[in-house]
């Protein structure tokens, strides 16, 4: 058996840097006061549909979607806003306290073609911001971004932000595009020529070659700014370049989900090939309303897990696997049945022990204390428990010292936790 095509096991030899990139982000979070989410894999097709959009490439041809022995129909979660937005709305947060910045990490799915980089079960790191419309928190997500790729060691990202403008300058921009295309419909693809009355914003974001040549010189969003959008966008790009974050205004990004209004970026890499994105996200002020809770603005960003780990493999940044404290060599079933006690005494206080119930030779039990790379070995045989004289050696410097019986335990511990 075999896993199906786009889904693969992260084994524990390759773990070391995903932990440690959970380990940072929770750290990270908790000082900037966001609180850990969990929402469920599976959910109603309608809400993915509604939120991210008919039109876009997730909802037309990368959802799981299925209909259960009801006929409901349910699809895997391809992101986390939908659900985090239903889990606000739900629950009623907004009620209590409107003002609430939710994290949470896991799997997502989209069936799109795998590649390096690009696979159907897919990890995410997600943060998401309800009921602060200030410009101040677009910059500090993304700030937040950079200080975590900072603190993992990450080289060579670049910030791409862009304006998206709002429901008020939106159809300004949307007619100067119409207008645009509109002696150029011959050079679309179908799907462009599609998306022109259900969402002109998307032709933008076309991957095919035609359709970019044809778009190069198409109208942004910037150009067609209200003054609130303007204003708004002005203050994140002072305030991140009072604090040092370094960005580029990227007037064609535009981002594969509907819900997003004025300020949007994707944080890219050059050494992941076409996959290019590490992370993206953007201001949604609209969705909680669409999606039948009360007028809230929201914002907030993703981080593709797997992609950041590989651009932290290329850059080697994995920590060295924690090796073995103790290895437990018990020769006899006395020194045996003493020696699991032992061993599950020392684990029970963090010592990293093992031991092998196999019946091995001495020294079959010392060739695998070495390949576990065991900082120290004990061996307790009957000669050693007769003359209560268990022996503790370091497997570095070789040198041994020998411990009684009955306090064994405390002196390990003892000695490990120095
Ligand atoms: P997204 O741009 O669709 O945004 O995904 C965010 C990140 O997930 C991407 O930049 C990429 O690193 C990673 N990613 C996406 N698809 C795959 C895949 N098939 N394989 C590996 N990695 C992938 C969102 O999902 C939004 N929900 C972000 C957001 C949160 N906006 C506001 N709040």
């Amino acid at each position: 058996m075999q896993t199906i095509r786009g889904f693969r096991d992260i084994l524990p030899e390759n773990i070391a840097l995903w932990q440690k990139v959970e380990k940072e982000a929770t750290r990270l979070f908790d000082a900037f006061g966001f609180k850990e989410i969990r929402i469920p894999v599976l959910e109603k097709t309608q809400l993915f549909s509604r939120s991210i959009g008919e039109a876009t490439d997730i909802v037309e041809k990368e959802m799981y979607t299925f209909a259960d022995r009801k006929g409901d129909k349910l699809t895997l979660r391809p992101e986390a806003t939908a659900s985090i937005v239903r889990s606000y709305i739900q629950h009623k947060m907004y009620a209590t306290d409107p003002i609430r910045k939710f994290f949470m990490m896991g799997p997502m799915f989209r069936r799109e073609r795998p590649q390096k980089g690009r696979y159907r079960q897919f990890y995410q790191i997600d943060a998401e911001v309800f009921g602060v419309e200030s410009a101040y928190i677009d910059s500090q997500l993304i700030f937040i971004l950079t200080e975590l790729f900072k603190r993992l060691g990450l080289t060579g990202l670049s910030a791409h932000v862009n304006s998206l403008g709002c429901p008020d300058c939106r159809p300004s921009f949307q007619r100067a595009l119409l207008d645009f295309i509109a002696s150029k419909k011959d050079r679309l693809c179908d799907n462009c020529l599609r998306r022109i009355d259900k969402n002109p914003l998307r032709i933008l974001d076309c991957k095919v070659t035609s359709c970019k040549d044809v778009l190069q010189d198409a109208p942004a969003t910037l150009d067609h700014l209200c003054n609130h959008c303007e204003d708004h966008f002005a203050t994140v790009k002072t305030t991140l370049e009072t604090q040092g974050v370094d960005f580029i205004v990227d007037k064609s990004l535009v981002r594969g989900l509907d819900y997003y209004t004025r300020t949007a970026w994707e944080i890219q890499t050059t050494t992941l090939g076409a996959q290019s994105a590490v992370a993206g996200g953007g201001r949604y002020d609209g969705l909680v309303k669409e999606l039948g809770g009360p007028q809230t603005p929201g914002i907030g960003f993703a981080i593709g897990f797997d992609r950041l780990v590989e651009v932290m493999e290329q850059l080697d940044k994995a920590p060295q696997a924690t090796a073995l404290d103790l290895f437990l060599i018990c020769l006899g079933d006395m020194a045996t049945e003493k020696g699991y006690h032992w061993s599950c005494a020392l684990n029970q206080n963090g010592i990293r022990t093992e031991m092998d119930f196999r019946g091995k030779s001495m020294k079959a039990l010392m060739k695998r204390a070495n390949k576990l790379n065991a900082h120290y070995v004990l061996i307790a045989g009957e000669d050693e428990l007769i003359q209560n004289a268990i022996i503790l050696r370091d497997m570095n410097t070789k040198e041994q010292v020998s411990l009684p019986v009955e306090t064994l335990v405390p002196e390990l511990i003892k000695i490990f936790k120095k």
